[in-house]
């Protein structure tokens, strides 16, 4: 069976959630018929780097396209005056299917993490020199392209400064800073962002509805947020969950499957915290620690939510940027919260963050976590 992030790979520019001032100019250049012969992708995993690339092979080779292209009627300028024509690759040609099924001979995807070698780049510099044997243009696609040695560095150099007319070479990489400006300045160059995670559930709820899979929203925000901004990630997990489930996925299965807890425990847990139930609290997490949760990651959560419940109170103006990241249900319960919270709170905050650097590396993880607690909700009786 396909793979969900393979099977929702957005197949058209319109399918892509995001991205959309790359898109407007992509697009621009592809009903003027102008691709350029270089790109450099840049930014986080997952965010549909690789997805572009490949529309980019369809632009380029889709014979449909090229056909509607060549009957559009062309303004004075010369420039195609239907907005439509030419801007997506039609998915049913041959070349848009061989592309789409990963076996057109003349879309080479390269990992350069693991073909980082001078004599990889000669062969890609052999490979550049021939021209295509099926398609209209060869595309090259360079994955991890900052893993590339300066000698291969230097072979793809001289590709870019004279590429035949038939060659583009799109490079992605998750660590821009590390591309050599030789390099990057002879490519045009779009920076990719982290999708927010509203976006990201979003995309889940239309898998799962798509999969006819009975899951709620809370579970969804546990997946989406698991995914730590990747679509890939999180389509990932939502796939390993319906092969574990079947077609009903509860937050329980989730949170026992990653060891991570959902907002609401992490939200009756910090309720605790502010209202200064010590003893509700100890036990509160000794239950959570004996369910087999990564204390680690709770500790980060539980330091999210006062971090969140913290600049809302300090600033309600700050719900603009929390609505981003937080389904509407649970900002309104972090809203609760920043009611409680109490300049005596950022010491619980200080030591919370004091007991995640000591967790991390430590045999006792539950230790430093209950004596930051201990040490934050005992002060008032002292
Ligand atoms: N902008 C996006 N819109 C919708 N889905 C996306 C987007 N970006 C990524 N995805 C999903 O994530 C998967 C992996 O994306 P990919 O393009 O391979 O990421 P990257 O190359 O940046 O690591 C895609 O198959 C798709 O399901
Ligand atoms: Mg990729
Ligand atoms: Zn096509």
């Amino acid at each position: 069976m396909l793979a969900l992030y393979r099977k929702y790979r957005p197949a058209t520019f319109a399918d892509l959630i995001g991205h959309e001032v790359i898109v407007r100019i992509l697009q621009e250049a592809a009903r003027q018929d102008r691709i350029a012969h270089a790109y450099l992708f840049s930014g986080p995993r997952g965010t549909g780097k690789t997805t572009i690339a490949r529309l980019i092979a369809k632009i380029a080779n889709c014979e449909a396209r090229q056909k509607q292209l060549a009957e559009a009627p062309m303004s004075k300028g010369g420039q195609n005056p239907n907005r439509s024509v030419g801007s997506e690759p039609c998915n049913a040609c041959h070349a848009c299917k061989s592309i789409d099924i990963g076996n057109a001979l003349d879309v080479i995807e390269i990992d350069a993490a693991s073909n980082r070698g001078i004599d990889e780049m000669r062969a890609l510099k052999e490979h550049v020199r021939v021209s295509p044997s099926v398609l209209k243009h060869k595309v090259f696609i360079i994955d991890e392209a900052h893993q590339l040695t300066k000698e291969a560095a230097n072979a793809l150099l001289k590709t870019l400064e004279e590429p035949p007319s038939y060659v583009i070479i799109i490079l992605a990489t998750t660590e821009i800073e590390k591309i050599p400006a030789t390099i990057a300045s002879r490519t045009q160059k779009f920076q990719f962002k982290h999708p927010t995670l509203k976006i990201i559930i979003e995309k889940l709820k239309k898998i799962a509805s798509a999969e006819k899979i009975k899951i709620s929203d809370d579970a969804l925000e546990l997946i989406a947020s698991s995914g730590e901004g990747s679509f890939r990630d999180a389509e990932s997990l939502l796939d390993q969950m319906i092969s574990l489930k079947g077609n009903e996925i509860t937050t329980e299965a989730i949170e026992s499957t990653l060891g991570k807890v959902g907002f609401h425990k992490i939200a009756n847990f910090a309720e605790k915290i502010l209202k200064g139930e010590l003893e509700g609290t100890l036990d509160y997490l000794s239950n959570i620690a004996e369910e087999g949760t990564n204390l680690v990651q709770l500790t980060k959560d539980l330091i999210i939510h006062f971090r969140n419940t913290a600049v809302l109170k300090f600033d309600p103006m700050m719900s603009v940027h929390l609505e981003n990241e937080l389904v509407g249900e649970h900002l309104q319960k972090i809203k609760g919260h920043s009611k409680l919270f109490k300049n005596s709170h950022i010491e619980t905050l200080k030591n919370l963050l004091k007991a995640y650097g000591q967790m991390r590396y430590s045999n006792f993880p539950i230790i430093p976590l209950e004596i930051a607690l201990i040490e934050s909700l005992n002060q008032k009786t002292a």
